[in-house]
């Protein structure tokens, strides 16, 4: 069996207390369930370049929030803090409805876990986006169901919700294929996302 790279591992289980560390639902907590069944067993390192963005001159200062939030997030933040220089971030492949004019320059999305991730594997993806300030995302959706880790003040909508702020540390849950988007006020926002995509059929 493959061994996981300690940082990454310290990065995984900070996610892991994180998550519920808030009131989680019935599906959110299924999926990190899946989720986490799954991780117990590593695979392969990736061949990941690691690469920033422009945009990625907002981590500091969302990492620096993340870490005045709560310790459970805060160790999230020093984790991912010690990974980021491993990781390659890059624009979202396709564009969206609704997206603000500076969304293209203005996000970044990596992926931690996953397909082409530091762990490359196709049963799940564990990643991170990050938005400057007054950037809105555009409106998407995917087979795989979603757990988000929000560590920075932002917004969200999903299905026919209005918009709502989780809040630093605050968790939503995104069922499959529903629609959904996330944007910036004044400051940037970063995001941890958890995929289950599960086996392949
Ligand atoms: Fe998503």
């Amino acid at each position: 069996m493959p061994s996981r790279d300690p940082l990454l591992q310290a990065f995984l289980t900070s996610l892991a207390a994180a998550l519920p560390a808030h009131a989680i639902g019935p599906e959110a907590a299924a999926a990190i369930g899946r989720i986490y069944d799954a991780l117990r067993t590593p695979r392969a390192c990736g061949h990941v370049a690691p690469r920033r963005l422009p945009v990625c001159r907002y981590l500091a200062e969302a990492v620096a929030t993340a870490r005045a939030g709560s310790p459970p997030v805060a160790r999230v933040a020093d984790a991912f803090a010690a990974l980021e220089p491993s990781l390659a971030w890059a624009p979202r492949a396709t564009g969206g409805p609704f997206a603000s004019d500076n969304w293209p320059e203005g996000h970044a999305n990596t992926t931690i876990v996953g397909p082409k991730g530091l762990e490359d594997r196709s049963d799940l993806a564990i990643g991170a986006s990050l938005l400057a300030p007054h950037v809105r995302y555009p409106d998407h959706n995917h087979a795989p169901e979603e757990v988000y880790l929000v560590l920075s003040p932002g917004r969200f909508q999903h299905g026919e919700s209005g918009w709502f702020e989780p809040g630093i540390g605050g968790t939503l849950y995104n069922r499959p294929n529903i629609r959904h988007a996330m944007a910036s006020d004044d400051v940037p926002l970063l995001a941890i996302w958890c995929l289950w995509i599960g086996q392949p059929a």
